[in-house]
């Protein structure tokens, strides 16, 4: 049985599918991030589990029970909110314990499980202050104690982390997931940072446009990605456009924009595309080399290998511990990441090779849907 099951949920507003035909099983004691970019319907999909918002069709069920019609007090969940949207003249005490005096528990044990509930989240010594008188971690932490508090089968978190500094999200993000793990509690967070959905989710739901398009662990997302979107949405990449000009045994063989061909291995043949059609390549900065060359001819050196390609370096940039480098291959620019080494510096002009593992690298066809590694 899922902790959370979402069968076929369309949500309209007028004719505009804010949400639609989303399917989706979240597993008991999972951690599921729901990671999209702004407006693509992450918070209506987390408002129609919790029941402020009801389907225009399809069906919710929580703990196996059918929940579609039932307001949001009958469903055994909980929301926190990205504003946290604390009672302002109640205690930090006060406000946690607020959903268990809804539930009519007396007040000794209200007080008792408050305490509790705030050490969990390391907010004990703060019980007698008021939300104003916190920072916004700290808030933060009083909103999740509120909705922890009522030990909900589901708890939902709609981008809770947004509002703080990048640090103290970090902070945030690890004291998450020690909860999570702590309690094995379900928990579907939303973000549209794909940094924070990498650190917190055992699978991950990647949305665009109202649609679902890939449930998966973080790796399975990032190296076997559905089509186009989910690619350019979970890292910087470095998209070559070409043409199949050749089959081969084991895969195709694309003219590039980067003024070279370039070998696609493509391990179900069934998906390859033929001669003449028209494919975009990914190539990850973090999975192309470099080696210094001390040829100019940028066709002679490189050029004919099919997974390599000579240049000149355009700029140098220094990001602490990676160095991301801007090379000109004559017909385009490309990028690339590697370790700092203070032994092998790159200087801007020189000229280089650029390689890559043709394995890496992922392509998609006229339709963007990945082809390279997918299994049918
Ligand atoms: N009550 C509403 N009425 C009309 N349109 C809405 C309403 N709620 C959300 N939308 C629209 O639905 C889309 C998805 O919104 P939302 O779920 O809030 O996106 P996200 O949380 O991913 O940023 C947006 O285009 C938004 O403008
Ligand atoms: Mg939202």
């Amino acid at each position: 049985m899922s902790a959370i099951e979402l069968e076929d949920v369309t949500k309209r507003y007028g004719s505009f599918n804010a949400v639609d035909d989303l399917s989706l099983q979240v597993k008991e004691g999972e951690l599921l991030c729901v990671l999209g970019p702004s407006g693509c319907g992450k918070s209506t999909t987390m408002r129609m589990i919790g029941g402020l918002e009801r389907p225009t069709e399809g069906g919710v069920h929580i703990a196996g029970q059918e929940v579609t019609q039932q307001p949001p007090y009958e469903r055994d969940c909980s929301i926190v909110f990205q504003d946290w949207a604390l009672f302002p003249h109640k205690t930090i005490l006060e406000n946690v314990a607020f959903g268990l005096k809804m539930d009519g528990i007396d007040k000794t044990e209200r007080k008792e499980r408050a305490r509790e509930t705030l050490e969990m989240v390391q907010l004990d010594g703060f019980e007698d202050q008021k939300p104003k008188e916190l920072s916004g971690g700290q808030q933060q932490r009083v909103a999740l104690a509120r909705s922890l508090i009522i030990e909900p089968h589901v708890l939902l978190l709609d981008e809770p982390l947004s509002n703080l500094d990048k640090r103290l999200k970090e902070e945030m993000q690890i004291e998450l997931k020690e909860i999570h793990k702590e309690l094995d509690q379900t928990m579907v967070h939303v973000t549209h940072d794909q940094s924070e959905a990498f650190t917190l989710a055992d699978r991950i739901g990647i949305m665009n446009n109202g649609e679902l398009v890939q449930v998966g662990a973080p790796p399975d997302v990032y190296n076997n990605p559905e089509n186009q979107f989910v690619e350019e949405f979970l890292g910087d990449t470095n998209f070559l456009e070409g043409k199949v000009v050749e089959t081969t045994s084991d895969g195709v063989v694309a003219e590039t924009d980067l003024g070279c061909h370039v070998d696609i291995p493509v391990k179900n043949r069934k998906a390859a595309p033929s001669r003449g059609e028209s494919v975009s390549i990914s190539l990850r900065p973090e999975n192309m080399r470099i080696r210094q060359s001390k040829i100019h001819n940028i066709k002679a050196d490189g050029g004919d290998s099919r997974c390599a390609v000579g240049g000149q370096v355009d700029n140098v940039i220094y990001r602490g511990s990676m160095t991301r480098l801007y090379i000109n291959t004559g017909s385009r620019k490309i990028f690339i990441e590697q370790q700092y080494d203070p032994d092998n510096e790159i200087e801007e002009q020189q000229d280089v090779v650029i390689q890559w593992d043709p394995e890496r690298l992922v392509a998609f066809d006229g339709e963007e849907t990945q082809f390279t590694a997918f299994e049918k």
